[in-house]
C-alpha cells in the first residue's frame, strides 16, 4: 500500500509560521511520526511540498502513474481557490482525505469554502500536526476496507 502526503504552499514554514494557529512542530518532525505509523502497519508514504499549483497537479498525474493507493492532501491556501487542483483528484479519481491543521470553519469566511471536501473521502480539521497521523490511521482503514 502507497500512500502520498502532499501538500501545499507555506506549509513548508511549519514552526515558523503563525505558531498560535498552526502550532510549532515543523513539517519534517510531522513527516517523521507519519514514518513511524507507516511502518506499524507496513505502508510505504511519500512526501511532496509545493509553493506551486502546477507542480501539485503534475504531482497527483505521476501518482496515477505509480500506482498510489491514497493521499493526504493539506492544500493550502489553495484549498479556498483552485479549481483546477480539484480537477487533478476528479480526473485521477485517487482517493484522497482533506487536512487542515487549523480549524478553517473557526476562522476567516474565505477560509469556509473548500474545492475538495465534497469530492474528498473526508476532511480532517483543527487538530494541528496529528492530524496527519488521524488522516494515515482513516486512510489505512478506507483502503483496506475498499480493497476488492
Ligand atoms: C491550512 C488552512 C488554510 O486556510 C491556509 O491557507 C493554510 C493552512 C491549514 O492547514 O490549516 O495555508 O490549510
Amino acid at each position: 500500500m502507497n500512500v502520498l502526503v502532499l501538500n501545499g504552499p507555506n506549509l513548508n514554514l511549519l514552526g515558523i509560521r503563525e505558531k498560535s494557529i498552526y502550532g510549532s512542530l515543523t513539517l519534517d518532525a510531522i513527516q517523521k511520526s507519519m514514518l513511524e505509523k507507516a511502518a506499524d502497519f507496513g505502508v510505504k508514504l511519500e512526501f511532496y511540498q509545493s509553493n506551486h499549483e502546477g507542480s501539485l497537479i503534475d504531482r497527483i498525474h505521476q501518482a496515477l502513474q505509480d500506482g498510489v493507493s491514497g493521499i493526504l492532501c493539506n492544500p493550502g491556501a489553495y484549498t479556498h481557490t483552485s479549481i483546477a487542483l480539484r480537477d487533478a483528484f476528479l480526473g485521477t479519481q485517487i482517493p484522497f482525505i482533506e487536512i487542515h491543521l487549523s480549524n478553517v470553519h473557526a476562522r476567516e469566511s474565505f477560509r469556509h469554502h473548500s474545492y475538495f471536501s465534497d469530492i474528498a473521502i473526508g476532511q480532517i480539521v483543527g487538530f494541528g500536526g496529528q492530524g496527519y497521523l488521524l488522516g494515515l490511521e482513516a486512510m489505512i482503514r478506507y483502503i483496506t476496507l475498499n480493497k476488492s
